[in-house]
């Protein structure tokens, strides 16, 4: 396998991404993006309330030559011309993972190409360069990453050397929480935007529900951590107890009451972290910043506290294959060498672990 990048100061290059549900595949060349295919396996989850993660290994590999093509056609370039092959290859779901770097590792060695193994997370942050835009991405800067799979809130004073890791969630991912409390209304997987739609006609103020490690105590020892398994529970209390007093659930007011209370608590803690680190920026990414009250309170918020906020266009906030690549591209252009073909996937490799060499 080639260990050198022909190109390194505008490289072309092939992200692949299956850490959960979706298979993305992305093309990047420097910092434009040229293609971004993604193949969801979401429908095949919604009758299990969750993804199960062997079924998203098996539709990865269904789905994996398929989108691969169509990246390519899409990008409008010839599989060979790639400078490099990115990957990611933790963390997530093991069985997925393993579809994705198998994929990319056969192929950098068939077209003999440098391979670089990256963290799925930070790939997250590098969707922001991408931004069509076109304002530049500054460092430092803080990024809340809000999805069915994660919750964590970064310091990145580097994306290709220095990603530190303020907190994440100890339980469920705010996502998780979505799909959880919508069911428990009774709405369809995935959750998030069954909760977003009914929660427009409903009371936020109506119910005021906890906001988990917000208490001062929790503030001092959980600063940047999140907790939505309490408000889940919360949710659920409420509900039963109206219906086992054969009372009608006020749907559209626990909503709106839930999704304030996950609003609320992401945002307080992303622009603690700002407040805290002196950094005046906030990126958001995840397929949780869709929410139209996690958006609107963010700008809001935002703005009133001299924080520039940062939302990449939603197909570049869930997973896909753009952000790898373009994690990869920052890589090359950065000078790091290739990765070597002998990692494996990683389901917990931490954040700090940019690239896996
Ligand atoms: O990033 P993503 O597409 O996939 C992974 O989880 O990896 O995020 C999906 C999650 C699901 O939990 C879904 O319910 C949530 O994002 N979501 C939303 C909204 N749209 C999607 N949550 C709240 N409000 C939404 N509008
Ligand atoms: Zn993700």
């Amino acid at each position: 396998m080639n260990a050198t990048v022909a190109n390194r100061s505008n490289p072309l290059v092939l992200g692949i991404e299956t850490s959960c549900d979706e298979t993305g595949i992305g093309i990047v060349r420097g910092s434009t993006l040229l293609s971004n295919t993604i193949a969801s396996s979401m429908d095949e989850h919604a009758r299990y309330g969750g993804v199960v993660p062997e079924v998203a290994a098996r539709a990865h590999l269904e789905e994996m030559v398929p989108a691969l093509k169509q990246a390519v056609a899409e990008a409008g370039i010839a599989l060979d011309d790639v400078d490099a092959i990115a990957v990611t290859t933790g963390p997530g779901l093991s069985g997925a993972l393993m579809v994705g770097v198998g994929a990319a590792k056969a192929l950098a060695v068939a077209l003999d190409k440098p391979i670089y193994a990256v963290n799925h997370l930070v790939g997250h942050v590098g969707a922001d360069i991408l931004d069509p835009s076109g304002t530049p991405f500054e460092y430092p800067t803080i990024a809340l990453l809000v999805s069915g799979g994660h919750t964590s809130l970064l310091l990145v004073r580097d994306i290709v050397n220095d990603v530190e890791l303020l907190g994440e969630t100890i339980d469920d991912a705010a996502g998780e929480a979505f799909d959880k409390v919508a069911r428990i209304l009774g709405l369809p997987y995935p959750g998030g935007p069954q909760i977003d739609r009914v929660a427009a006609d409903g009371d936020p103020k109506a119910i005021r529900f906890p906001r988990g490690l917000s208490r001062p105590k929790d503030m001092e020892k959980h600063r940047y951590d999140f907790s939505f398994s309490g408000l889940k529970t919360a949710v659920a209390r409420w509900v039963e107890q109206k219906q086992d007093a054969g009372l009608d659930v006020p749907v559209a007011d626990v909503a709106a009451g839930f999704r304030e209370a996950v609003a609320d608590v992401l945002i307080t803690k992303a622009l603690a972290a700002c407040a805290d680190y002196g950094v005046p920026r906030l990126l958001l990414g995840g397929g949780v910043v869709a929410n139209a009250r996690v958006r609107e309170m963010a700008t809001e918020r935002a703005r009133a506290a001299g924080v520039a906020l940062r939302i990449p266009p939603l197909s570049l906030c869930t997973d896909n294959g753009a952000m790898i690549a373009e994690l990869g591209a920052q890589l090359i252009m950065a000078g790091h060498a290739p990765s070597t073909l002998d990692f494996s996937a990683d389901s917990t490799l931490p954040v700090t672990e940019i690239q896996v060499r």
